[in-house]
């Protein structure tokens, strides 16, 4: 049995959500350590899963994980983003019945120091794709101050976004995390919960990963797809994201697409894919918080896709 180094985040709000499929495909877009994508198959023992990620480490931990479930199991390695496209061009969008995608850095990309997702860490990357072009080393020591003045503010919801900025313009080059961290202390907020170098670290980390990015065209392309009678479950940790997923929904619910200014509809009146399911986003419980810190920021959002007529 292999240690597992990640805790699913949701797992029971998860398999309620993609409970009695009978059949097709179920999308995990961001496989990770295997966790829900072996809930999904345990619970639904006639579904194949097509399970994509972009972190060689994790796609070799979980080949291990997943191999006892054969030919159910298709791994993709990749940004989802791209990865979503082939996938719904190579099957017919009736057979997909669910898409989970849990956003953001796992526990072991966070906790392997090397990876440089730590403000401990001795070097300056933060790339969830160790083969990806830009690194955090790139943000921090040649990105313009009004960059990083952006990031900062946007991602990292730093209140002093334009002091931090100009501290890191002002004692760049640097080469680890570690370093940023303790130069930039004395500017970092005090938390009681989390370290002050906590939303710096997370600010970077949106950047180089392209996170927002990312979770937009997915959906765009779940959108085109149109998916008839699949579950759509989107779990972030970020409150930028949650609302990108809470307006999408909201859009994606509605039949009239006119401006608001509009007198008349003129748009046909019929654009509804489906309804979302969760009015308010699913959170943790106490329980779930206990036996697993990370959670606590992790919101679920679901929609259900309309059946085709
Ligand atoms: C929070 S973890 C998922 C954990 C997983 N649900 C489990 O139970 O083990 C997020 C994973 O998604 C991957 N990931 C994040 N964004 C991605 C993207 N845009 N494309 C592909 N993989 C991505 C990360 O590399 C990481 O392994």
């Amino acid at each position: 049995m292999q240690n597992i180094p990640h805790i699913p985040v949701l797992y029971r709000e998860v398999i309620a959500t993609f409970e009695n499929i009978q059949e097709g495909i179920i999308i995990d877009c961001t496989m990770g350590y295997g966790g829900h994508s072996s809930m999904l198959l345990d619970a639904n023992p006639n579904i194949k899963l097509i399970a994509i990620d972009q972190d060689q480490t994790a796609i070799d931990f979980s080949r291990k994980r997943l191999e006892k479930y054969g030919k159910r199991v298709e791994i993709r390695k990749g940004r989802f983003s791209d990865v979503i496209k082939d996938v719904l061009h190579e099957f017919d969008a009736k057979e997909i019945k669910g898409l989970l995608a849990d956003i953001g850095v796992s526990s072991l990309q966070l906790d392997q120091k090397e990876r440089g997702f730590s403000y401990e860490s001795e070097n300056l990357d933060m790339r969830m794709d160790k083969d990806a072009p830009l690194s955090a080393s790139q943000v921090v020591n040649e990105y313009a101050k009004a960059e990083l003045e952006k990031i900062l503010l946007e991602y990292g919801e730093l209140r002093n976004y334009k002091k931090i900025a100009a501290e890191i313009v002002n004692n760049r080059p640097f080469t680890s995390a570690k370093e940023l961290s303790e130069t930039l202390k004395l500017h970092l907020p005090k938390g009681k919960k989390i370290h002050p170098a906590t939303l710096l670290m997370q600010a970077i980390r949106i950047e180089v990963n392209d996170e927002l990015g990312e979770l937009k065209s997915l959906l765009k392309s779940i959108e085109s797809a149109k998916l008839p009678n699949a579950k759509i479950a989107i779990i972030s940790f970020h409150s930028l994201e949650d609302r990108i997923v809470k307006k999408t929904f909201a859009k994606w619910a509605k039949s009239c697409i006119c401006p608001p200014e509009a007198i008349r509809c003129s748009c046909g009146n019929n654009h509804q894919l489906g309804k979302v399911i969760t009015k308010k986003p699913i959170m943790v419980q106490s329980d779930e918080l206990k036996e697993n810190a990370r959670s606590r920021s992790a919101k679920m959002r679901v929609f259900q896709m309309a059946v085709e007529e």
